[in-house]
Formats: structure tokens, C-alpha cells, sequence
């Protein structure tokens, strides 16, 4: 009895091991497509990443405190709006399918400030934040950013 619960415990930690092993292995490896972009551009869709998340966390923290206005404002900072900040020149470096994720987010987070604005459904607005942050994963697990060594064009 107690052979077999050894036997066990050890077939466990070994095999937990190997996982964590090649977890490690898998995460040196980051294959994701590189988007190529001088300083100024890369620094300004990070500070717009940075209003998402900041936005994120304000609107969850006003669905806990049912603080609908503060929702609706918050959201719309990142809405549309916000988007066409973005020059021309560094719009046509970015690749068709993270235009679209991003022009989507930018779109549900005007939904979201609506649904705030209009009707105010808690349930509503969670259910289309974990939806809008679908963009944020699926964005993140395809692409990262990497900055234009100067010199080169
Ligand atoms: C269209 C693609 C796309 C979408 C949508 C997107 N991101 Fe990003 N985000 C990126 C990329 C690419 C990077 C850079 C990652 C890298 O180079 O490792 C990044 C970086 C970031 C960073 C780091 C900023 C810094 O200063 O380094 C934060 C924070 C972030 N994103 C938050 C979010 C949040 C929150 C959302 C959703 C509300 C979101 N992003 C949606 C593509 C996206």
C-alpha cells in the first residue's frame, strides 16, 4: 500500500518536473510575428496599450462599485475616437489582422461605454469586457512589437 501511494507520489513529482521543465523551454522560444517599427510608432501603440489596460482597469473597477459613469468615460477615452490619433504612415506598417483586432477593440469599447450610458446592464458590460479582451489575448499571442535598429531603413 504505502509502495504503491510512493510509487505514485513519485510518478507525479517526476512528470510535474518535466513540465515544468519544458515550460521553461517553450517560453525562451517567443516565434510570435514581429511587427517592425521605429521608435516613435512602437512607443506610441504601447502608451495606447497602456490606456487599454488603464481603461480595463477602471471599468472593472466600476462594475464593483457600480459606478456606471465612470464606465462610460473611461471606455470612451479608448474608443474610436482615440484611434484616429494614429498617423497614416504608421497605420500602413501594421498588418491587416491587427488593424482589425484593433479597430475591433476600439469598437467594443464604445459599445461598452453605450451600454453604460443607455442601460446600464452590470452583466451586460462584463459579459462584453471578457469578450473584448479576447482581443487583447489573441493579439498578444500572435504579434510582438520590436523597435527599428537605427541605421538601418
Ligand atoms: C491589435 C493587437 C493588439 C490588441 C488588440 C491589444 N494589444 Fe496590447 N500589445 C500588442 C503588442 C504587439 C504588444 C507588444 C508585445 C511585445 O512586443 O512583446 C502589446 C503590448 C501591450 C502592453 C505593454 C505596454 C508597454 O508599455 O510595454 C500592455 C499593457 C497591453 N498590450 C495591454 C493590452 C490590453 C489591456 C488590451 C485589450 C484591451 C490590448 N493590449 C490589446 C498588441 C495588441
Amino acid at each position: 500500500m504505502i509502495k504503491t501511494y510512493l510509487f505514485f507520489t513519485l510518478i507525479f513529482i517526476a512528470s510535474f518536473g518535466a513540465t515544468a521543465t519544458s515550460l521553461k523551454a517553450d517560453d525562451s522560444i517567443d516565434d510570435r510575428e514581429a511587427i517592425v517599427l521605429p521608435a516613435p510608432g512602437r512607443n506610441l501603440v504601447l502608451a495606447e496599450m497602456r490606456g487599454f489596460l488603464e481603461a480595463v482597469q477602471a471599468i472593472t473597477a466600476g462594475l464593483a462599485e457600480n459606478d456606471l459613469k465612470a464606465i462610460s468615460g473611461n471606455a470612451r477615452k479608448v474608443g474610436m475616437a482615440n484611434a484616429r490619433n494614429v498617423p497614416a504612415a504608421l497605420m500602413k506598417k501594421l498588418p491587416q489582422q491587427f488593424r482589425q483586432l484593433g479597430a475591433a477593440t476600439h469598437k467594443q469599447f464604445d459599445e461598452i461605454s453605450a451600454e453604460a450610458r443607455e442601460i446600464g446592464d452590470r452583466d451586460v458590460i462584463l459579459k462584453k469586457l471578457g469578450n473584448l479582451m479576447l482581443n487583447c489575448t489573441t493579439c498578444h499571442s500572435i504579434y510582438k512589437l520590436v523597435p527599428l535598429k537605427q541605421g538601418s531603413k
